[in-house]
């Protein structure tokens, strides 16, 4: 008995360092391979301590700013195996910034032709969409030759958006705001209080 338990806690050593390391093992696969050319040609401008559980594409044209300890993707969020995100700053000049300390879920876009950011320490669910240009114009002879309105979305700090949420053109939500599951927001909210709805309303002050 006593030597089982040695032989498991010899076999657990191993173990234990690779678990130290995983997030940087995983990132390979995850980051590094996946976003190769972006990397070597200076559009991920910065990233420091970066957890990516799932796999994050940087498509598009653009630069992309990461803050230190963000986490991409929850293993425990569901729809984590056969999903990924993916961050893409469309045109030359567009730009996308996720401060410190943001967390997401599953399957995100961050969508910018413009510029999205994304203040620090907030939250992100499952299969939230920014997407800060509508693709297409209004007019029914510009749907195909015109991006439509464009305009940046600000997420404040320490805001918490849920599942399924679409954040649109032009829309700024202040620090501490919560954004509750299934709403699309398109405007600009307060800090400390509960949007939800289609489209999203205030529904409630914290
Ligand atoms: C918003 C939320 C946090 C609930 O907050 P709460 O303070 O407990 O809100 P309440 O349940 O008291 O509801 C307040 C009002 O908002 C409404 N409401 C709650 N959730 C809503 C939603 N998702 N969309 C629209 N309205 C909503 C309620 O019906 C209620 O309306 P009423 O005052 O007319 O009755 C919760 O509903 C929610 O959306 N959670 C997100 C979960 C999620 O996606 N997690 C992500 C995991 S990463």
């Amino acid at each position: 008995m006593k030597f089982t338990l040695f032989l498991v806690k010899i076999l657990f050593i191993p173990h234990k360092i690779f678990k130290k390391f995983y997030f940087k093992f995983i990132n390979i696969f995850h980051f590094y391979i996946p976003n190769l050319l972006c990397i070597v040609e200076g559009r991920v401008l910065y990233f420091k301590n970066l957890k990516c559980f799932q796999k994050v594409y940087v498509t598009g044209l653009g630069k992309v700013k990461l803050g230190k300890n963000v986490t991409l993707g929850f293993r425990l969020g569901g729809f984590y195996k056969y999903g990924y995100i993916e961050i893409q700053p469309r045109y030359k000049n567009s730009f996308i910034e996720i401060g410190d300390n943001v967390s997401t879920n599953n399957n995100i876009m961050f969508c910018a032709a413009s510029k999205i950011l994304i203040g620090k320490n907030t939250l992100i669910g499952q299969y939230v969409i920014f997407l800060d240009h509508d693709a297409h114009g209004l007019a029914p002879n510009e749907r195909r030759n015109s991006i439509g309105n464009v305009g940046e979305i600000e997420i404040g700090e320490n805001v918490w958006i849920g599942n399924n949420v679409q954040i649109l053109t032009g829309t700024k939500i202040g620090n501490n705001s919560i954004v509750a599951a299934g709403a699309v927001v398109k405007g600009i909210f307060p800090e400390n209080v509960i949007l939800g709805g289609v489209p999203a309303k205030i529904i409630k002050n914290l």
